[in-house]
């Protein structure tokens, strides 16, 4: 069997959509499909395989390591035998399931690269959802599901030195502003995302200044 590519993406999409519909932590459905639609954009833009890049956006955060004590095989585990079941190819099977091992963010003494331009696409696609309006709006979604507190003078920010120490530590949310999300802006893989990351970046540069003079109350 060799079904054809938009039968592949299709059923995909409904396999995903079912399994996220209702997650409220800000990996929900709607960061999938954002993250699929940037990351073909960009993917046209730096000429890579299209449908490898859907194929992995979709599937990306299909077991996310975070919520699955730490397993970080189901992902590409789940990923892989779900294309194998539709007939897709070994190869695309192998390209699809290694971006989607690679892709999860382990703190920042903990770099991921990716293997493939394909790989590159949908990294900074799935970081760029962290960055800009939408970034915000998700950390304070997920910031909540963990139950930090918005904002805590008190706390310095903290740099994890590995996936550990990441896992464990809880700050505030303004914290995981510097903590994580502008280290994305710095560590784009491509071209075109870093051109994106830099207006969503100044934007929450923007945030933060007026987010910390309303709470001291010059503003
Ligand atoms: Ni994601």
């Amino acid at each position: 069997m060799n079904p054809d590519q938009r039968t592949v993406l299709d059923r995909t999409r409904a396999f995903v959509r079912e399994r996220f519909e209702g997650e409220s932590s800000g990996h929900d459905w709607w960061h999938i499909d954002r993250v699929c639609r940037t990351a073909v954009a960009i993917g046209r833009e730096e000429r890579v395989d299209l449908h490898v890049v859907e194929l992995a956006a979709l599937l990306h955060d299909v077991a996310d390591w975070k919520f699955h004590d730490g397993d970080e095989e189901i992902g590409p585990r789940t990923a892989g035998s779900w294309l194998r079941s539709l007939g897709v190819d070994d190869e695309t099977v192998a390209h699809v399931s290694d971006i989607v091992r690679d892709i999860s963010f382990k703190g920042a003494g903990t770099p991921t690269p990716m293997r493939t331009r394909e790989g590159d696409v949908v990294q900074d696609a799935d970081r760029l959802d962290g960055l800009g309006a939408i970034g915000i709006a998700r950390a304070f979604a997920y910031g909540g599901y963990r139950g930090h507190p918005l904002h805590d003078p008190d706390l310095e920010p903290f740099f994890a030195r590995s996936s550990a120490e990441y896992m464990t530590h809880r700050g505030s949310t303004i914290n995981h502003f510097s903590e994580r999300i502008l280290l994305h802006a710095e560590r784009m893989n491509t071209e075109t995302g870093r051109r994106i990351a830099r207006e969503r970046h100044e934007f929450m540069e923007r945030f933060l200044d007026r987010f910390h003079a309303e709470w001291e109350g010059r503003e």
